[in-house]
């Protein structure tokens, strides 16, 4: 396959050709909105680092779902900001709790979306980590038992299935346990399984009022130069019977997306996160760059490197394109 016999831009002439030997394919299938659910009434605000991305109360979420729906995109993922938070994160696993009462909201106006829960603690507590604190730190084996009782909580509200981001050793084991015994046998678990400790949040946490009151996530967050330990954190998952595993960040991650997919054979989920979808519409808002297209190009690299969804803020600017 030498030049001048072999020429790769024969492959390229057309593009009807190029559509021929396309060997990736960005679906609206593939798509998760995620959306942050306020307490209270006729609440709409705009996250200022994220355009386009809103805190509102429930009867605007139950609008824009109806819309994410009417695109065709399968899921939604919800964040709640509670009423109060305090130290054990209380609203998290109430079944009056702002989660809780989003997901029966969606369930009765769209029940064919299905509605994926944020099983972590950091929007709940006052001091805006991701479990209880002891000594300083967040204790492993207290927390776990608050996000079991969250993980059901969401189930008996109607949750179709839980996400837990909260990076606690063995939480994916403990909320399979708790939905078991309660009859909860068919409500798959999406593990966060490789969550790195990381600035892109940084967007997310204004819009979930989540920012760490002293401190921050890398005692229980991974360290973003680690490869091995991202193996070592999904075989673990795997073991304790994870059916999708996730990688997040996405973008600068790639590479663990692609190892994941090469050695695992769960559904694999990217989460494409708050920063980089701000870095775009920032870019895009000075004219620096062509949005809609650095979009695709990034979300379709997400698919190339192994995702096989994607949640993403852009969900429905993609899925409008992709129609
Ligand atoms: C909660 C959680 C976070 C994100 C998803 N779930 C924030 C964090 O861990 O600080 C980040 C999502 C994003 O940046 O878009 N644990
Ligand atoms: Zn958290």
């Amino acid at each position: 396959m030498y030049f001048p016999e072999y020429r790769a831009r024969r492959l390229r002439q057309s593009d009807q050709l190029r559509r021929m030997v396309r060997e990736t394919h960005l679906r609206v299938d593939d798509l998760i909105y995620p959306m942050f659910s306020a307490f209270g009434e006729k609440i709409k605000k705009e996250i200022p680092s994220m355009p386009g991305i809103y805190q509102q109360s429930i009867e605007h979420i139950v609008a824009e779902a109806k819309d994410v729906h009417a695109l065709g995109i399968p899921a939604v993922i919800l964040f709640g900001i509670p009423e109060t938070k305090d130290a054990f994160g209380q609203d998290a696993y109430s079944d009056e709790g702002i989660i809780q009462r989003t997901i029966r909201a969606i369930k009765d106006a769209v029940p064919e979306l299905l509605v994926i829960t944020d099983v972590c603690l950091c929007e709940y507590t006052d001091h805006g980590h991701c479990g209880v604190i002891k000594k300083g730190d967040v204790d492993n084996d207290e927390t776990l038992k608050l996000l079991a009782a969250e993980a059901l909580s969401h189930a008996r509200a109607g949750a179709d299935i839980v996400a837990p981001s909260d990076m606690m050793d063995g939480r994916v084991a403990a909320i399979r346990e708790i939905l078991d015994a309660n009859d909860f046998h068919q409500i798959p678990v999406m593990s966060y399984a490789v969550k790195y400790a990381s600035a892109y949040y940084g967007p997310f946490r204004d819009a979930a009022e989540s920012t760490p009151q002293f401190g921050d996530r890398r005692s229980y967050q991974m360290d973003p130069a680690n490869r091995l330990e991202a193996l070592r954190e999904a075989e673990l998952d795997v073991q304790e019977c994870a059916d999708f595993l996730m990688v997040k960040p996405a973008l600068a991650y790639l590479d663990i997306l692609r190892e994941l997919k090469d050695r695992f054979h769960l559904p694999l989920v990217a989460y494409n996160v708050s920063g980089e979808y701000s870095m775009i519409k920032a870019a895009a808002e000075k004219d620096w760059i062509d949005g809609d297209r650095v979009m695709m190009e990034t979300l379709v690299g997400m698919k190339r490197a192994g995702a096989d969804l994607i949640i993403t803020y852009h969900a429905k600017e993609a899925a409008k394109l992709l129609r």
